[in-house]
């Protein structure tokens, strides 16, 4: 997804030019931290992801590893038009936008989308996902789970933006007038899809209908729940009790919690908000408007022509609606029925998405991303214990706790600074009231902290076995070299890096903690040192989806042109990858359709079957403007379920991949 193309973040936080010598610390740095050797070996026998096994078993022998399958080549020019995957795998098409989820046709993409159609089927660009089996009771007890949940399950998605030009095939975006129709039918393609994904023989179909199919879009009925619930700043005229909000924007990445709910997250909320410029001239932008990247032209949607709630000025006033957007979405997929809740205490900023670990004393984190350029790293800790053995009373456990946001310093250790109204200059004296205006203002809080600015926070992951914290910092071409720090170290960052951390004590409760950077992303062969990186094996750039299988397998999704020119000229499209964090070993496990980024992944209870999004495949938006695929219409991964007419516009769409052996993914 594209980004401002302003830095919205004015802050002079510590650029720590002093320390660039020692930014590279080392790993034993890392060993050596605060969390002992004797805290690791009560993990025994698991995998312990960043610190090298050998280092603390004292063992010579090198870490077996978890990587079974010959990378897949390169999609280098000329790209190919297909998702590629391993010898041993298949990838299939499962669901494309446009296809219907419940009754009622599926969409011929050689049509204009309409609203109604849209309402039925899945959303444009597609993205974070999670797949929730059937055969886990999550209302009524302890988690139980059946074999009925590897086959059968609710695959619930974001669908993060549209493609304008896509969706109103016959609309010149330069001269037509945007109508309150075209804005009703992109609010549709936005949102959450709820499918019914079920196995029937060795295939994997949507199931419909289904009671559980459900589309959320922008404008669903929500609420608004936390400490900003019903603020000053989040009243509007629509909406005086400032509690209730129409639909969800932007969900880029999501989370899912031990409580059987989906978190979706609200990413560039601000590109869909607009105005007449001289409204902006009559009446200037504030301060929290700059800082949350507002403009009059927004990222060219033009929805405030037609749709006076996306009016930054509407009514000749500042608009309070862009402040009931940024926010971290709590949806449960078993009610269909259910009201979805923003959930305020976790703060309001670009959330990439959110991260949600328990620790052995049933503490809960929330780890989450600004995906900004020099914006920050958050957590958030509930004030409340998970209860595993009552689900159902863990509901509203994201209302109550503490939001930190983070500072990592030079020598490998880092501190959460708490974002707490009254504490650290969080003042009404500094414009925070009250803790609601603390979280709307959240990134205005981070820079009152001194937080560690990074390059671009996107995806997180935590080890399912040691608790260590994976984030993909996909890149930062603006950084200059006065402005490099030890955790982001490199200049005109091109290629990201993925840091991570642990937690002290191992607990989702400690205010510091250790990091090292697990990878700087690059093309090894590249002759400028900046662009090389230090990946050990297959080679691959602006790394964005992150997430750890149940083995501890990280799959790394990146987010580049993907047109294999220029800085990709070795490494090509977009591809997945899979990294062994003990050897640090990567090899390329998938590819895509030309200019496609892959982003989402999740799999069945058993590790056989991954689900895979592939988002906005041709997308030429760099150089020209056209499409440059016909994915998945052409049939480069079987059949689809759309009209079979012949290779047409591109669509967004999540591939299904098995190993032909049937076991488990990357083994
Ligand atoms: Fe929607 Fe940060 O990517
Ligand atoms: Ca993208
Ligand atoms: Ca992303
Ligand atoms: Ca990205």
């Amino acid at each position: 997804m594209f980004s401002n193309d302003e830095s919205s973040n004015p802050s002079t936080n510590p650029s720590m030019q002093d320390i660039i010598d020692t930014c590279q610390h080392p790993r034993r740095t890392f060993i050596k931290g605060s969390i002992g050797v004797a805290t690791w070996a009560a993990f025994g026998g698991m995998s312990l992801g960043g610190i090298s096994s050998q280092a603390l078993a004292g063992s010579d022998k090198p870490a077996a590893t978890l990587i079974g399958f010959t990378p897949v080549a390169a999609n280098t020019l000329p790209l190919i038009d297909a998702v590629s995957v391993p010898i041993g795998y298949t990838a299939q098409v499962f669901v494309a936008w446009g296809d219907a989820l419940g009754l009622g046709a599926n969409w011929d993409p050689s049509t204009a989308m309409t609203e109604a159609q849209q309402l039925g089927s899945y959303g444009a660009h597609t993205d974070g996902m999670h797949f929730f089996p059937f055969g886990r009771d999550f209302s009524l007890g302890p988690i139980k789970l059946d074999l009925g949940g590897n086959v059968h399950g609710l695959l619930v998605s974001n669908s993060e933006y549209n493609d304008t030009g896509l969706i109103h095939s016959t609309m010149s975006f330069a001269t037509d007038a945007m109508t309150l129709d075209r804005v009703n039918t992109q609010l549709a393609a936005h949102g959450v899809n709820v499918v019914d994904a079920l196995r029937v023989g060795k295939h994997w179909k949507v199931n419909r209908p289904s009671a559980f199919a459900r589309r959320i879009t922008g404008k669903t009925p929500m609420k608004i729940s936390g400490p900003a619930a019903g603020h000053a700043l989040l009243k509007t005229d629509a909406d005086p009790s400032g509690t209730k909000v129409l639909g969800t924007l932007n969900n880029c990445a999501n989370g899912y919690t031990p409580w059987g709910t989906y978190l979706a997250c609200e990413e560039n909320f601000n590109g869909y908000f607009g105005t007449a410029a001289a409204n902006l001239t009559a009446v200037p932008r504030t301060a929290l408007e700059a800082r949350y990247g507002l403009s009059a032209g927004g990222f060219g949607y033009r929805w405030h022509e037609a749709e006076s709630r996306f009016d930054l000025r509407a009514g000749g006033k500042v608009s309070n609606e862009p402040n009931r957007f940024g926010w971290v979405v709590e949806i449960d997929p078993f009610d269909p029925k259910s009201t979805p809740i923003k959930r305020t205490a976790l703060g309001r900023f670009k959330h990439e998405g959110a991260w949600v670990t328990v620790d052995d004393d049933n503490r809960v984190a929330v780890y989450m991303g600004d995906d900004e350029r020099f914006d920050y790293i958050y957590k958030f800790v509930c004030a409340k214990k998970f209860n595993p053995r009552n689900l159902k009373a863990n509901r509203d456990l994201l209302d109550d706790g503490t939001l930190y946001v983070a500072k990592f310093n030079a020598d490998g250790s880092g501190v959460w600074l708490p974002l707490v109204h009254g504490q650290n200059g969080l003042t009404a004296a500094n414009g925070f009231a009250d803790q609601g205006e603390v979280v709307i203002k959240a990134r205005m809080a981070g820079d009152v902290l001194g937080a560690t600015k990074m390059d671009r926070p996107e995806w997180g992951a935590v080890h399912p076995k040691t608790r260590e914290v994976y984030m993909t910092l996909t890149n930062n071409t603006r950084r200059t070299a006065d402005q490099i720090d030890a955790a982001n170290p490199r200049p005109a960052n091109v290629h990201g890096h993925i840091i991570r951390w642990r937690e002290a004590g191992n607990t989702v409760v400690a205010t510091g903690f250790e990091w090292d950077l697990f990878v700087q992303a690059g093309d090894s062969l590249d002759p400028n040192p900046n662009l090389q990186g230090n990946i050990n094996g297959d080679n691959y750039g602006s790394p964005d989806g992150l997430w750890f299988d149940r083995d501890g397998r990280l799959w790394i999704q990146t987010d580049q042109a993907g047109d294999g020119t220029g800085a990709y000229a070795n490494i090509g499209g977009n591809v997945m990858m899979c990294a062994d964090v003990t050897t640090g070993e990567t090899r390329r496990f998938l590819t895509s359709p030309p200019n496609a980024e892959v982003t989402g992944v999740t799999s069945t209870p058993d590790g056989k079957t991954m689900f895979v999004g592939i988002q906005h495949p041709g997308e030429d938006w760099v150089t020209s403007f056209t499409e440059n695929s016909s994915w998945p219409d052409n049939g480069g991964n079987g059949p689809t379920t759309a009209s079979q007419a012949g290779p047409s516009k591109p669509r967004s769409a999540v591939v299904v991949i098995t190993k032909d052996d049937g076991g488990v993914i990357g083994s």
